[in-house]
């Protein structure tokens, strides 16, 4: 491979449209997290960037159905998600956002630096457009029966059933995810982005370039789409969230989402260094690494790169190891159904188990194939591996080296093989010595290739082997009559200890700190970067040295942890969840101030209530208006008793024409939120103020 001098590493922006699950984890952040950590201990410069997506239809449609604006959206998820990340200890020099004014410039610049090579193709063409809502219909504000496989709810940009990309104009019996109307054909204006003309050269940089250093189902997805042919893209959208086209007639319309977001990327990387920026992007000795999941690979691939070639002067990726998903207990991982290990409910319920998580997601990592979370897997991988393993053998060492040496590392003596019980102490330390140092090279060959589930069992033979020499070794056999002996086999099992501190530094950064702790060493820290350079067993415990107190790296997890995280995942979806698209109902048509200006609303005070006969829906209330008493009637009957209302403050519009309802005539309407249970509430100030104060 060649050498290079920095690494650019990134992780796919989330969109900031929910919390974080196992599956986002193990997709793209832990496996490119293992790897910027074992780039840091081997000394290397590099910058591990990410940040939030902030734009596309995953916002402006999460944020209608949440019934907030899109900022008000972002803002909401996009401090949930760095909280999470950071409180799961994911180490990005930066976690940015896209609607930072920096990622604003570089992704108006990146386009105007295109447009004015000449590159985008102009068109206006015919595309859907929802009347009632007044909006044109792109991606995921379309749905219709998908042309390849009949699915009735394809995407206009994508059918999640057979994976066809598509564009809306393929829909069979299309209609508008907002109205749920069928759309009209009405003329736009877009740019064009023309892949076509980098398909010969994608090619060659793809298909023929990395056969061999891509993985098998990343390079297998972008030939299948290069073979296709490729054809020109639309990269900007008739939406009012994003980032604005940058040119006099793109009055209207923002960039889209997927022209916008690997540029954050390079906008987040501004931010961390400002200065020097540019040489992780430009110059051709930084690797440029993007870690994401597979539904981003041909985004990643084949469109930024082409982009990034647009553009000039910028490094490509290196590699894109991309993963597979990850499903949870036998089922596809679903927001909507809340079948998901929410990081922040993990993180609650197991406090103090950040590796254990790390641990479970990299040993069933999604790398070649879709993989499967279960509990019960969870917990027998921490019992019987975390616990009985590695956690088994550094406290083993330590407790010995405390009931035989007062916690003082022995001498390594010299052993003469002077009788056969010695000969075969000195065989054992061989054999163990050259597997250690075998494991170690295996661990280092895996991590180089992305291949983290087998490096994290290689790190882990380094425990199998340690346990394996003190059970062959016995030195608590020999401690009647050799403790030269088991001075030399705990000395030696304090090594091992050592080097597993430093080994499992990139897979389980808080055991690495713990076990170092444990040891009481700074010469750990003095040698480590030796040992991931000379890729061998180092000598990080120095003799006689003091170490500190034994403590247990792991605990078991009990069946009642495991039983309650299953019944949760049984329960009913959270109550924010239990909204389904079709339960919000639409925006309604846009009014002006002035309209709205129109309408008195004021707070009232309830004087007196009562039923109205021969209506199980209407009450009948006399109000204080603060200007009147008038009696108002409410359909609010089966949602509180007369009783509840007295001396209520209700908000009403004061000056509607009065109606008269089973002989009674209504002056105004009393103000009520609608869940979509059809559950009524009271619209009411959240403190008491005086019955006439005016809404506005
Ligand atoms: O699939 C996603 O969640 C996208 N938000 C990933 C974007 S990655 C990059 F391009 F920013
Ligand atoms: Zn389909």
């Amino acid at each position: 491979m060649k050498n290079f001098k920095r690494h650019t590493i990134t992780a796919a922006l989330p969109y900031a449209n929910g919390p974080l699950h196992i599956g986002h984890i193990a997709g793209a952040y832990l496996p490119a997290d293992t790897y910027v950590r074992y780039l840091r201990l081997k000394g290397e410069d590099v910058v591990f960037i990410c940040g939030s997506d902030e734009h596309g239809v995953a916002i402006t449609l999460g944020a209608k159905k949440e019934g907030v604006t899109p900022k008000a959206f972002v803002d909401k998820y996009h401090s949930l998600m760095k909280k999470a990340f950071g409180d799961f200890g994911i180490s990005f020099d930066i976690y940015s956002r896209t609607s930072n004014p920096v990622h604003y410039e570089t992704a108006q610049e990146f386009f105007k630096n295109i447009y004015d090579k000449g590159i985008f193709l102009e068109e206006t063409s015919d595309q859907y457009y929802d009347e009632q809502e007044g909006i044109f219909l792109a991606d995921r504000y379309i749905i219709g029966t998908c042309p390849k496989c009949g699915n009735p709810n394809a995407y206009g940009d994508q059918c999640e059933k057979c994976g066809t990309s598509l564009s809306p104009r393929e829909l069979i019996n299309p209609r508008s995810t907002v109205s749920g109307k069928t759309p009209v054909l009405k003329p736009t204006k877009h740019w064009y982005f023309p892949l076509d003309k980098y398909e010969s050269w994608l090619k060659e940089w793809i298909v023929e370039g990395h056969k061999d250093d891509w993985k098998t189902n990343v390079y297998g997805q972008c030939k299948s789409w290069i073979d296709q042919g490729l054809q020109p893209r639309s990269i900007t959208r008739d939406l009012d969230w994003g980032v604005p086209v940058p040119l006099k007639d793109g009055k209207g319309k923002v960039l889209y989402v997927w022209f916008d977001a690997p540029i954050g990327y390079i906008s987040a990387t501004k931010e961390l260094k400002p200065n020097d920026w540019k040489k992780y992007w430009q110059d051709p000795e930084s690797r440029l690494i993007h870690f994401i999941g597979k539904d981003n690979i041909v985004f990643h691939c084949v469109i930024f790169p082409s982009i990034l070639k647009a553009a000039g002067g910028y490094v490509l990726p290196d590699n894109v190891p991309a993963n597979e998903f990850l499903n949870l207990e036998g089922d596809k991982i679903s927001t909507s159904r809340n079948h998901a290990v929410w990081l922040h409910e993990y993180l609650q319920d197991f406090p103090g188990r950040r590796d254990e998580l790390r641990y479970m997601l990299t040993s069933i990592s999604p790398e070649t194939k879709d993989a499967d979370f279960t509990w019960k897997d969870y917990q027998s991988k921490v019992n019987s591996e975390l616990v009985a393993i590695l956690g088994n053998f550094v406290n083993r060492v330590m407790v010995l080296t405390w009931k035989y040496f007062d916690g003082k590392v022995p001498s390594a003596h010299e052993l003469p093989a002077t009788d056969d019980r010695r000969k075969k102490i000195l065989n054992k330390y061989n054999q163990a010595h050259t597997d250690l140092n075998t494991s170690v090279k295996d661990m280092i060959a895996a991590l180089d290739d992305f291949r983290f589930r087998e490096s994290q069992f290689h790190m882990m033979n380094l425990c199998r082997i340690g346990n394996k020499f003190l059970a062959d070794t016995e030195p608590w056999k020999l401690a009647k009559d050799d403790m030269e002996a088991v001075g030399s086999i705990l000395n030696y099992a304090l090594t091992v200890v050592g080097n597993i501190a430093i080994a499992c530094e990139p897979f389980l950064p808080d055991t690495a700190k713990n076990i170092k702790s444990q040891l009481n060493s700074s010469a750990i820290d003095a040698s480590w970067k030796e040992f991931w350079k000379k890729q061998q067993l180092i000598d990080p415990v120095p003799q006689n040295h003091q170490l500190g107190k034994a403590e247990l790296l792991f605990k078991n997890i009990e069946d009642e942890e495991i039983d309650k995280q299953v019944a949760k995942l049984k329960k009913p979806k959270v109550v924010e969840e239990q909204k389904s698209e079709s339960a919000v109902k639409p925006l309604k048509a846009q009014v002006t101030i002035d309209d709205f200006s129109k309408l008195d609303i004021r707070v009232g005070k309830v004087l007196a209530a009562e039923k109205m006969e021969k209506s199980d829906k209407l009450l009948k209330l006399t109000v204080d208006t603060g200007v009147d008493q008038r009696t108002v009637l409410s359909g609010i009957a089966k949602h509180y008793s007369p009783e509840e209302m007295v001396g209520k403050q209700v908000t009403l519009i004061a000056n509607l024409a009065p109606r008269k309802m089973m002989g009674i005539e209504s002056q105004g309407m009393i103000l009520m939120a609608e869940d979509a249970d059809g559950k009524l509430r009271l619209l009411q100030p959240n403190e008491v103020v005086n019955p006439g104060s005016t809404v506005s």
